[in-house]
């Protein structure tokens, strides 16, 4: 990454803040980009104590100001959007607005910036709640939520770009990331909201069964993706699943949890099923494998005990 001028939009989020601090620790010169919808600023400390990091507040729907950002651009990361899935529900033009036109003004500034790569966030939405497992690439897709269906129409831009015009474009469909910056708010990764509510003596409440199980994979993992796609050209007009590639229960993992943060008096509740909900979720990882070389170095438990000691250390629990 060293010499590389890299854009990353959704810059101040919690996936774009650590893929900043990683591409800085390369050598990369880096743009942030975000409108501060969903961003901290604080999750950009580290990053802005380096001169080879500029921060931007903006808009992906704002297409002159993307062209304008564009100049001199080697990579863009493409990580913005309207990230919940509930709200999407409630609000399905925003979704449609910064998720698929948002990422649409990405693709043209790009093309006439004549910038070498572009990786865009998408997500295991895409495929809902069809039985098949684990989710490959090449299954037929068939989202449920607003959110979803966003996901899968910039992912088939991103396609059609390089198809028709060259583009070097990739999507990254990323399952249930977690990790240090996420943020424990309703709309949040369940990891980020369990572990706050066990730190102030709340019980998790699951929503269901808890037999649902997901592929929930570190933010690190995630972020070595992300390079390894930013200089891939094998990767071009492919999408990928970018996953630990091992499901687990959500009672089984919210155990582990609450046994691994040593809180006593906690217990799991149960509620009824939200709207939009998958049921199984886990990624086939030949493709992320076999094109980019990767392999998951964390599962949920090694991914959450690393989590834990940054969350201890960081609220001086
Ligand atoms: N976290 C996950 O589990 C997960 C799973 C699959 C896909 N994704 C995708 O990964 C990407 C990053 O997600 P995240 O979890 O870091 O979410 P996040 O909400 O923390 O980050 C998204 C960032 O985009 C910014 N943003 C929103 N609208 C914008 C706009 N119109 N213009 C500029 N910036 C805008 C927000 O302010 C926020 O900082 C998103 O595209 C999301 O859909 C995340």
């Amino acid at each position: 990454m060293e010499g590389k001028r890299i854009l990353v939009t959704g810059a101040a989020g919690f996936i774009g803040s650590n893929l900043v601090d990683a591409l800085l620790s390369q050598g990369a010169v880096v743009i942030g980009l975000d409108n501060m919808f969903n961003g901290r600023m604080e999750n950009l400390e580290s990053a802005q104590k380096n001169k080879k990091f500029t921060f931007y507040k903006g808009d992906i729907r704002d297409y002159d100001r993307l062209l304008h950002l564009m100049r001199d651009i080697d990579i863009v990361y493409h990580e913005a959007a309207f990230t919940s899935v509930p709200q999407s529900i409630i609000m399905p033009q925003l979704c449609n607005d910064v998720n698929v036109s948002g990422t649409l003004n990405i693709l043209n500034a790009a093309r006439i910036r004549d910038v070498e790569k572009i990786v865009f966030a998408s997500s295991s939405s895409v495929y809902g709640d069809t039985p098949t497992l684990p989710k490959h690439e090449n299954m037929k897709l068939d989202p449920i939520s607003p959110y979803g269906v966003a996901k899968q129409a910039a992912e088939a831009y991103l396609v059609s770009y390089n198809r028709v015009y060259g583009l070097n474009t990739t999507a990254l469909r990323y399952f249930n990331v977690f990790g240090p910056r996420q943020k424990d708010s309703t709309y949040s990764g369940v990891i980020a909201i369990f572990l706050a509510q066990i730190f102030e003596g709340k019980n998790p409440i699951i929503f269901g069964d808890g037999k649902q199980s997901r592929d929930f994979t570190y933010v690190k993992d995630v972020v070595r993706a992300n390079i390894l796609a930013g200089l891939s050209k094998e990767t071009a007009g492919k999408v990928l699943n970018i996953a630990a590639g091992k499901p687990i229960g959500l009672t089984e993992l919210t155990k582990i949890m609450i046994q691994e943060s040593g809180k006593k008096n906690i217990d799991i509740e149960y509620t009824s099923v939200r709207n939009g909900d998958i049921l199984h979720s886990y990624g086939d990882m030949n493709l992320a494998k076999q094109l980019l070389g990767y392999e998951a170095q964390y599962d949920a438990v090694s991914g959450f005990k690393e989590y834990l000691d940054y969350y201890k250390a960081k609220f001086n629990l």
